[in-house]
């Protein structure tokens, strides 16, 4: 077993010292109601004061165990000592200068590093000017790192279209809204979206054959196609694993009428599968990979690492202020250290051990489905009495969890997703798993 260096001041397990939610706690969702946008979903009243490792406490001074990482974010753990003094050392230093005007060492750092570790193919170019197989433009986000992945695309092919997957999150800007298919509300009301984006059902052959056979000779000439853009795993669909063999024939579709592979590694990358990026779990080769939230542990960075001689956009054409800022970067190269050096390993063990758990409570209950997933990337189903998927029943089971000091979120239709930090230890999983066990008995 790996020994994971987290300091520790919060306990090790949840410890609840008041009802849900606590006075302050309560009092402080009354202030954010009257002020902050109701767009935001909260699926429990959960007021954090502080992190640590995979322990959050509110400011009532309950702690919580966090199996959410804040959606998938804070990756080497709450508040990792070497990220905060990579942070610290930096902003004592510089806090900005914006990369898109001047030089600056942690983003350059960061790049080369990402151009290394990245699982994109050496170029097919090389030659004068391509030292690095890959190119990294910097962003602040998932969406912004798609919005970006999209004009890169489209200058670099000079085609138009788009292919993406329905039940896919890109994200929420314009662009990215285009190509997201995950839930309604994310796009009632806004339209006109991108034109020129085509989806299609995820994971399946079936859908393969559908592109290839039927729209790609109807309606979609695959010499007008841009980039094909897919999750490795689908995240907000449901962390839906595709079939064997369906991300390989996406690249094989791609090499064949030049379409650019994109996969958005936005919740799937940074180690959480127990690889950096989840599609190194099947040996394919993409063209642009877009990546943010577990890249910087939990500051807002976002990046796209493209092929080298695919990323040839001119200067101006694509850039921004913030994107790349020193301090993020700075968080982000701790963050790639302690992810090769440890996390990813952490990763794919701790996720063994939480895949067999559920497995068992699925042979015990049935009112679970079978864990799917990768590494730490882990959901189950939950079914009504008759094995259907219930979104009442699991909404229920996260909202019974909070209640016993356990963080989960959903996904998916019917789906309880497990994306805690890549820190969290066999003593951990036990009592996440304890803790379901106990709420689903009593279903
Ligand atoms: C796969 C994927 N892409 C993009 C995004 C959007 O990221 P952000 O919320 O940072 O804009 C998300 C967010 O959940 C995501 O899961």
């Amino acid at each position: 077993m790996l020994s994971i260096s987290v300091s520790r001041n919060l306990p090790h397990s949840p410890r609840l010292l008041t009802s849900l939610p606590g006075p302050r706690a309560k009092a402080l969702v009354e202030r954010d109601h009257a002020v902050t946008s109701p767009s935001y979903t909260r699926d429990y009243p959960l007021v954090v004061a502080r992190g640590e490792g995979c322990m959050v406490e509110d400011v009532d001074g309950n702690v919580f165990l966090d199996m959410t990482a804040g959606i998938a974010v804070t990756s080497t753990g709450h508040c990792h000592p070497e990220v905060v003094r990579a942070i610290q050392d930096q902003s004592a230093n510089l806090l900005h200068m914006s990369g898109t005007d001047f030089y600056y060492q942690p983003m350059i750092e960061l790049a080369e590093m990402l151009a290394e570790l990245s699982p994109l193919p050496h170029s097919l170019l090389g030659g004068e000017g391509i030292r690095y197989k890959a190119k990294v433009f910097f962003s602040n986000s998932g969406t912004e790192s798609n919005e970006g992945a999209i004009k890169l695309a489209r200058y670099y092919t000079k085609r138009n279209s788009v292919v993406a997957f329905l039940g896919a999150f890109h994200g929420r800007t314009y662009g990215a809204m285009s190509l997201t298919a995950s839930k309604t509300v994310q796009r009632a009301k806004f339209g006109s979206l991108l034109p020129g984006v085509t989806h299609i059902p995820y994971g399946t052959h079936a859908s393969l054959d559908y592109l290839e056979n039927q729209l790609f000779t109807t309606m979609l000439p695959p010499d007008e196609v841009a980039a094909i853009i897919v999750e490795p795993i689908q995240g907000e669909g449901g962390y839906i694993v595709p079939e064997d063999g369906f991300l390989q024939r996406i690249r094989e579709i791609c090499d064949q009428h030049n379409i650019l592979m994109v996969v958005d590694e936005v919740q799937s990358g940074m180690g959480r599968t127990g690889k950096l990026f989840a599609i190194e779990h099947w040996n394919v080769a993409p063209d642009i990979i877009t990546t943010a939230k577990g890249i910087a542990s939990g500051l807002p960075l976002g990046a796209i690492i493209a092929r080298a001689e695919i990323m040839t956009w001119k200067p101006g054409s694509h850039a921004t202020t913030f994107g790349g800022n020193p301090v993020a970067c700075a968080a982000g190269i701790a963050t790639l250290r302690l992810l090769v050096r440890e996390l990813m390993d952490n990763a794919t063990q701790m996720g063994e051990l939480l895949q067999a758990g559920l497995l068992k409570l699925h042979q015990r209950y049935g009112r679970i489905s079978k864990p799917r997933g990768k590494g730490l990337m882990v959901a189950v189903d939950v079914l009504d009495t008759e094995g259907n998927l219930s979104k009442q029943a699991r909404d229920s089971i996260v909202n019974q969890a909070f209640h016993r000091g356990l963080l989960l979120l959903g996904c998916g239709q019917a789906a309880i997703r497990f994306c805690p930090p890549l820190v969290i230890d066999s003593e951990q999983i036990q009592v996440a798993l304890d803790i379901i066990d106990d709420i689903v008995a009593s279903y």
